[in-house]
């Protein structure tokens, strides 16, 4: 079965095409990052705008480079949500119409559940069960994973999602927006032992976290030192070693908990270096799986893929478009 899957929930128009027996086929991108960089934030309107004018031109691109053309596709996944409700649309609109002018099926997928699968894309592939740390712009989730669509949800942000704070932490010194893949390289030049920044609810007996906190000490102790390069770079370097400690070590008890021996992490963060280095320092006894670095942050593989899989589990398909800018995973 050939899926075109369709990802515009934010700021990356991602397209890409995937068959249930050769794997992915291709898949494109565009980012919309220096758009919205000139406004420090994503630009709702903006972000639409642009999905518009990319996604056809995407769904070409993917078709030529896989030597396959319109009828040979089989169903249709989009993102129907979370996400920017214009952004979604743009998706929803173009997969509803493929759809309706191919007459094939049109799955609409759960953003999360694209990102909580991506790493099955990689080799190797997890086996379910597993615990999985979904670290993005706007979660910060640890969550058993049974099996496809079986997920319960382990531990939950109280307030700022882990990226959101890498990236309001870069913005402070001054890195541009999405800072978080900027600020954990200039934390590389950093020296670990001048600053020590709090490790929220590092010891809480529950699985949530907290990082708003850590951001306001963050920007306390920029304001309370000189700026130059030097500091910079070690504020930055104290933030990542806070950051990553607490998710280190809240995954690993969450798997130890639940007893199981696999770790997934996904997401924009799940790109972070220091995050993979201390995963893998500290995991003994536990495989850790990731995303290939491309698919870690925003892309329409993942959402290929985990439309493909529920399709193949029985999902209605969609009647009409809609998309549903707050959706609950867990709820769902
Ligand atoms: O998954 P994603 O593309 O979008 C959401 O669904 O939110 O994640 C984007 C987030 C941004 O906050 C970005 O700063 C962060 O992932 N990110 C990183 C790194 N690469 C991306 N954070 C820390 N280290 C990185 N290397
Ligand atoms: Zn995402």
């Amino acid at each position: 079965m050939l899926v075109l899957g369709i990802e515009t929930s934010c700021d990356e128009t991602g397209v890409a095409l995937y068959d249930t027996d050769r794997g992915l086929l291709s898949h494109a991108l565009h980012t919309q990052i220096a758009m919205h960089g000139e406004y420090g934030g994503v630009v709702p309107e903006l972000a639409s705008r642009d999905h518009i004018r990319r996604v056809i031109p995407l769904v070409r691109e993917v078709l030529d480079k896989s030597g396959r053309s319109l009828p040979d596709i089989d169903g249709i996944a989009y993102t129907k949500g979370p996400g920017l409700a214009g952004a979604l649309l743009v998706g929803a609109s173009v997969g509803a119409s493929l759809g309706f002018a191919l007459k094939k099926p049109v799955i609409g997928v759960h953003h999360l559940e694209g990102h909580l699968l991506s790493p099955l894309l990689a080799k190797p592939a997890p086996d379910f069960p597993f615990v999985a740390l979904l670290v993005s712009g706007g979660h910060t989730q640890l969550i058993r994973v049974e099996a496809m669509g079986n997920y319960v949800l382990l531990g939950d942000t109280l307030d700022d999602a882990a990226g959101e704070a890498f990236d309001k932490t870069a913005k402070l010194l001054g890195l541009g927006y999405p800072g978080g893949a900027a600020l954990s390289r200039l934390a590389e030049k950093g020296d670990t032992a001048r600053f020590r920044l709090p490790r929220p609810m590092l010891g809480s007996a529950d699985l949530d976290f907290s990082f708003s906190g850590l951001k306001t000490a963050a920007l306390t102790l920029v304001r309370s030192q000189e700026d130059d390069g030097q500091t910079r770079a070690d504020i930055a370097r104290a933030f990542q070693d806070a950051i990553v400690e607490v998710l280190v070590k809240k995954s690993l008890d969450a798997v130890r908990q639940c007893g199981l021996s696999r770790l997934v992490v996904a997401g924009g963060v799940s790109a972070n270096s220091e995050l993979r280095k201390r995963l893998a320092a500290g995991a003994r006894g536990v495989e850790v799986y990731y995303p290939d670095l491309e698919f870690c942050t925003d892309n329409g593989a993942m959402i290929a893929f985990a439309g493909a899989m529920r399709y193949l589990m029985g999902a209605a398909p969609e009647n009409g478009f809609s998309v549903r800018a707050r959706w609950d995973l867990f709820g769902a």
